[in-house]
């Protein structure tokens, strides 16, 4: 069993990226014990949005950091950079030349760029990542791919992708399996819609204690005096407060939504207490990794994972005769 995550290293790395992927990632380790788990950054995937050098770099570097100071274990997790593989780009044009366009016209991400009239605005590499990211998950023999619901389409494309060059060429790629995160919901935040970074609404590892304060200042509530019960449930302020809550203290917190006299003032107090809490030891491990040990662990690893994606490189060029 193989395992391939990834830490998309697009912008700052966000409270609701650590509860959907890195603490199951860190969970996935434990559920599997035997498992391979291969984590990779997909730096060619940043670019199709993000044309800064410099912050491709740093994004880069402090996700590893970030991944490592939330208990992703280097030895246990196998941790490189995807643009330090060749293979990734040569696999890329070979599968591309197999899709037709419409296959690709009916990618989701696609479909939403028609309905807001703006399909001409995206770049190619938007329109073929799919195609990018079937060859990141099929160069290493990937088992099992961990996904939210709305990525769930992309490895069914790598199924199909997977599946039409063994019908053509003969057995060479293994077809993955999506582990879909069941229980990551879609906690809103700030305006009311998902914490993403494409909505530019969210909570970042790297924001001051001021910052956070603001940003959870402008959490809309209901408007409800302090005196009347409140239903927790629709309240996004208790919708992020309870990710950072034991059972007992969630419990303890319903029970004051639900009774008298919780204002939403205190609501959000506690749920500003909670996340520095929460941040703090992370944000302290955070400064105490370097740049130039995330540097050397992905040089490191950078040659195994070109071995393998080579191996399958190779035996794809025999199959369509570029290997003569
Ligand atoms: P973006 O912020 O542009 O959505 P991310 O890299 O943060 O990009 O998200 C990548 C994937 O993580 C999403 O496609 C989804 O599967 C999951 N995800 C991110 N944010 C959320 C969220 N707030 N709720 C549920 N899933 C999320
Ligand atoms: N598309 C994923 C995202 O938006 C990132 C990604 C690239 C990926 N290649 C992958 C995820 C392979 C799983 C497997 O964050």
């Amino acid at each position: 069993m193989r395992i391939l995550t990834w830490i998309k290293p697009t912008w700052d790395i966000h409270i609701w990226n650590y509860f959907w992927a890195l603490e199951p990632l860190v969970r996935l380790s434990h559920t599997y014990p035997k498992a391979d788990i291969f984590s990779f950054v997909p730096n060619m995937h940043a670019l199709t949005s993000f044309h800064d050098p410099i912050g491709i770099k740093k994004n880069t570097i402090n996700w590893v950091k970030i991944a490592l100071a939330c208990g992703v274990d280097p030895e246990r997790y196998f941790i490189y950079s995807q643009s330090d593989i060749a293979a990734h780009a040569q696999l890329t044009r070979v599968l591309s030349c197999l899709t037709h366009m419409w296959f690709m016209e009916r990618m989701h991400v696609y479909k939403d760029a028609i309905a807001k009239g703006t399909q001409h605005d995206i770049s190619v590499g938007t329109f073929t990542y799919p195609i990018l990211m079937a060859v990141d998950i099929l160069l290493y023999d990937t088992t099992h791919v961990p996904v939210g619901q709305d990525q769930k389409q992309h490895i069914e494309y790598a199924r199909d992708i997977a599946q039409k060059f063994n019908n053509m060429y003969g057995e060479t790629f293994v077809l993955p399996e999506a582990i879909v995160q069941e229980d990551v919901a879609v906690v809103p935040w700030i305006d009311g819609r998902k914490m993403s970074k494409s909505y530019n609404n969210v909570l970042s590892f790297v924001d001051t204690e001021k910052t956070i304060l603001k940003k959870i200042k402008q959490i809309p509530t209901e408007t409800k005096t302090v005196e009347e019960p409140k239903d927790p449930d629709v309240c996004n302020v208790y919708n992020i407060t309870k990710l950072f809550l034991t059972p007992t203290e969630d419990e303890a917190l319903r029970r004051k939504y639900q009774a008298w006299w919780l204002s939403y003032k205190v609501a959000k107090e506690y749920l500003f207490e909670k996340i520095i809490d929460f941040m703090k030891p992370i944000q302290a491990k955070f400064e105490t990794i370097s740049d130039e040990y995330v540097i050397e662990l992905l040089k490191k690893n950078a040659p195994r994972a070109w071995a393998i994606a080579e191996q399958k490189v190779q035996d794809v060029y025999k199959k369509i005769w570029f290997t003569l």
